[in-house]
């Protein structure tokens, strides 16, 4: 695991999107799985206004949902798809042919699991997991307790989830209870995973995410046993320097 510690959100946001543009660069039809989250907008805004320069051409990477909100349609602004759409897929001229989605309907959920699992299998897995850091830990909405062999699978949200949410919904009352998930199986297999942490805030679950026992109440744990692991943080988040 590599820990690159950067000055702030701004830094964390170039860097982020330079590691972006070196794996599709390397190779354009890269299969990427793209977190939402206030974290990784500065990294897509990167590029996005480096894909407007010509700079980086991603519209032929596959790029992967990371999990979703059940009930909530793709056409709903608030589901994640919504915003993965907004902040990434638009911005970077990515067709609809080359994403694949979550299933967000609960009647389909399971069918609509196994063929993300199918679609990742047929392209050998994930070159990229970009994922940020939840508040105890989750990686996607793998919630604690989830150990390295969970799958794509529906999720209960723990109250953590739900009360770190609920700005996004307008209050914790209104956030679902529910989400759909790609597996910790699949992420932490990822030739190339990208965690972006940011802000104060952060500093305690980046600790045991870095030095903490490797235990299923802390997901994001597992990555100290993942090959490729870039840990992408600014100094406000950073246990070390902060
Ligand atoms: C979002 C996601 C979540 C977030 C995490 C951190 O698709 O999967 O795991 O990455 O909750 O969120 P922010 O970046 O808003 O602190």
């Amino acid at each position: 695991m590599k820990l690159i510690v950067v000055d702030d959100y701004e830094a964390v946001s170039r860097a982020g999107a330079d590691v972006i543009a070196s794996i599709i660069g390397r190779k354009p039809h890269s299969a990427i799985v793209i977190a939402t989250g206030d974290t990784p907008m500065g990294i897509y805004e990167q590029l996005a206004a480096r894909n407007a320069r010509g700079d980086v051409d991603a519209s032929r990477i596959l790029a992967f949902q990371l999990d979703e909100y059940l009930g909530v349609p793709p056409g709903d602004r608030r589901s994640l798809y919504g915003w993965m759409e907004r902040s990434f897929l638009a911005p970077l001229d990515i067709p609809d042919a080359n994403v694949v989605r979550l299933p967000w309907d609960e009647g389909l959920a399971e069918e609509g699991c196994a063929a993300y699992v199918r679609a990742v299998e047929a392209v050998g897995g994930f070159d990229l997991a970009v994922l940020g850091l939840g508040p105890n830990g989750h990686l996607g909405f793998n919630e604690p307790p989830s150990g390295p062999g969970s799958r794509t699978r529906l999720v209960d949200l723990t109250n953590e989830s739900i009360e770190s949410n609920a700005d996004y919904w307008g209050g914790p009352d209104v956030v679902p209870r529910r989400a759909v998930t790609a597996g910790m199986d699949l992420l932490l297999a990822a030739r190339q995973i990208l965690l972006v942490v940011s802000g104060e805030h952060k500093q305690d679950i980046l600790r045991r995410t870095l030095d903490g026992p490797v235990t299923p109440d802390v997901p994001s744990s597992y990555l100290q046993q993942a090959g490729g692991v870039i840990v992408l943080a600014d100094r406000a988040a950073s246990p070390s320097v902060g």
